[in-house]
Formats: structure tokens, sequence, C-alpha cells
């Protein structure tokens, strides 16, 4: 009995991994447009209705895997942004670090930081077989099984409007914990980068970061980030590159503060002297 139960709710699981489109998803999507519009950036005007029909529009009237980006063509022209010069942040296989460095110093943009990625950020979704029925809620094919999978093709799209409205300072942070940091295949090596104009953008700083612990795989010298400084190079844009930024170190360490690397920051902080109050 308690075994037969048991079994059920090992398949209801195995069924919840199987994701199809995020549940409730048309209010997420509306309620975080309406959020961005009105506490995030209370000065720019969104029809966000007007955005999620042309979004609908573009995924429930093709199968789910044939929406191409330029399905999202009215979707993208109804969420038009000016993004700032020197405060765009790119990044691939960071993401954690990479999001709680851009709210600790407030100086950075990501692409979750406009409008379209805000709305569709962790959100999954697609159409069903049949035309015009909907979203499936049930099931939807990995990005790998698609030719135009929904959700690429979305990023894919927000991540080269994106990168090409880049100028001035850019920052790209990579993990040098990983073979292949710099990757052709990620959004950063395989959009991103190609979409970057070099008379827009004046420098690209480059970031490596390892975890903590290692492994110590890539950096600056070593690894795919050497090919990455020569198609800069080759393009024409200027760079700098850094292995060890203090200020990501911390971030880390905050998470982790017992370790290794981490005691001299964390012992020199214990032991200051405390001014007289
Ligand atoms: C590097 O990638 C690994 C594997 O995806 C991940 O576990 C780790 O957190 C990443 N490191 C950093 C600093 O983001
Ligand atoms: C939902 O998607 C799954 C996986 O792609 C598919 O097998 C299933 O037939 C779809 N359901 C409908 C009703 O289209
Ligand atoms: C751009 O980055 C370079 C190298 O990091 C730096 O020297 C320069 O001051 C930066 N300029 C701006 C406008 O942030």
């Amino acid at each position: 009995m308690t075994l037969g139960l048991v079994i059920v709710l090992f398949l209801l699981g195995e069924l919840n991994a199987e994701l199809g489109t995020t549940p409730n998803l048309k209010h997420i999507v509306i309620g975080r447009c309406y959020n961005y519009i009105t506490l995030i950036s209370p000065s720019s005007r969104y029809n966000c209705e007007g955005i999620w029909r042309e979004f609908e529009e573009a995924v429930v009237r093709r199968t789910p895997c044939s929406v191409r980006v330029k399905d999202y063509k009215r979707m993208f022209q109804a969420t038009p942004q000016t993004l700032p010069c020197d405060k765009l942040l790119f990044w691939s296989k960071t993401h954690d670090l990479v999001h709680s460095y851009s709210a600790a110093t407030r100086r950075f943009w990501t692409l979750e930081d406009t409008l379209v990625g805000y709305m569709f950020n962790d959100l999954i979704w697609c159409g069903m077989e049949e035309r015009d029925r909907g979203f499936n809620f049930s099931a939807c094919p990995e990005w790998s099984e698609c030719v135009n999978h929904p959700v690429y093709s979305l990023w894919k799209k927000a991540s080269q409007n994106f990168a090409e409205a880049a100028c001035g300072n850019i920052t790209v942070i990579l993990n040098g914990s990983l073979k292949d940091a710099f990757n052709r295949k990620s959004m950063f090596g395989g959009v991103e980068l190609d979409s970057l104009n070099p008379r827009m953008v004046t420098h690209v700083n480059i970031k490596v970061v390892t975890n903590l612990e290692g492994p110590y795989i890539e950096s600056c010298t070593q690894g795919s980030i050497v090919d990455l400084i020569k198609i800069l190079h080759t393009r024409g844009f200027h760079w700098t590159c850094t292995d060890n930024d203090l200020t990501l170190m911390i971030l880390q360490c905050m998470k982790n503060p017992k370790q290794y690397s981490c005691l001299t920051c964390s012992d020199s902080l214990l032991n200051r002297k405390r001014p007289v109050l």
C-alpha cells in the first residue's frame, strides 16, 4: 500500500521532470511586465497585454519545433528599449555569480535587466503539436530536439538585440573552471560576440572567474579565452582580461567564508580595529 503510493509519487516526479510550459505563464509574463514598467523602470511606456498577444501569436500558431527567430518580430517591435553605454554585462556559465555581482555593484545591465529578459527569465513554453490549440503544459521538447525551439529562438533574438545595442565599455564574465570557457556554441560565443559592433564598443573587459576550490582550467593566457582574445583583436576591439577580480572573489567568499582562499580576507575583517564609539 505505502509502496504503491511511493511508486505513484515517484512516477509523478518523473513526469514533472519532463517540463512543459510553466504553469500560469500568462499571469507571470504579464505580471512581470507590469512590475517592470511600474516599479523597475517607471518612465517606460509599454503595452503589456499587447506584448503578450504578440508573444502568444508567435508561439501557438506554430508547431512546437518550428518557432523561428523572425516569428517573434512583432513581439520585439512592441518592446523597443534603449540600453545604457558602458554598462552591459555578458556572461557564460556563470549565471549565479553574475547576478549577485550585478545586484551588489548596481553598475551593470545583464540581459535579464532588459524588459524582455526580465519577463521571460527562467520560464519554459511551447505550443501543441496541432496548431492554435494553446500552450502544451504537460511537456515541451528539449532545445536539442528542435531546429527552431520556441524558447531558444526568443533568447537568441533577445541576445542579438542586446549585443547589437552595446556601446562603450562592456564586460564579459567567463567560467575558468570549465574547459571551453569561451564556447562558440554558447549564446555569448555563438550569437552575442558576432553581434557586437567594434565601432560602438570601445573596450571589452573580460573577467575570468574560477570556483574558489578550483579546478583552475582556463585563464586569460590559457585555453579558449586565448581564442576569444584573438577574435576580438582581429575584429579591431580593444580589450583587457583579468583572472583575479577582487569583487567577484569577495562575492564568492560571502557564500563560503570558511573556504581557504577567503581566510585572509575574513581574518583581516575580524581583527580590524574598531573605532571607539
Ligand atoms: C562554473 O561552472 C560550473 C559547472 O557549470 C558551476 O558549477 C560553477 O558554479 C561555475 N563557476 C562559477 C564561478 O560560476
Ligand atoms: C505535448 O508535448 C509532448 C512533447 O513534445 C508531446 O509528446 C505531446 O504530444 C504534446 N501534447 C499535445 C496535446 O500536443
Ligand atoms: C573602459 O575600460 C578601460 C579598461 O578597463 C578603462 O581604462 C576605462 O577607464 C573604461 N572607460 C569607461 C568610460 O568606463
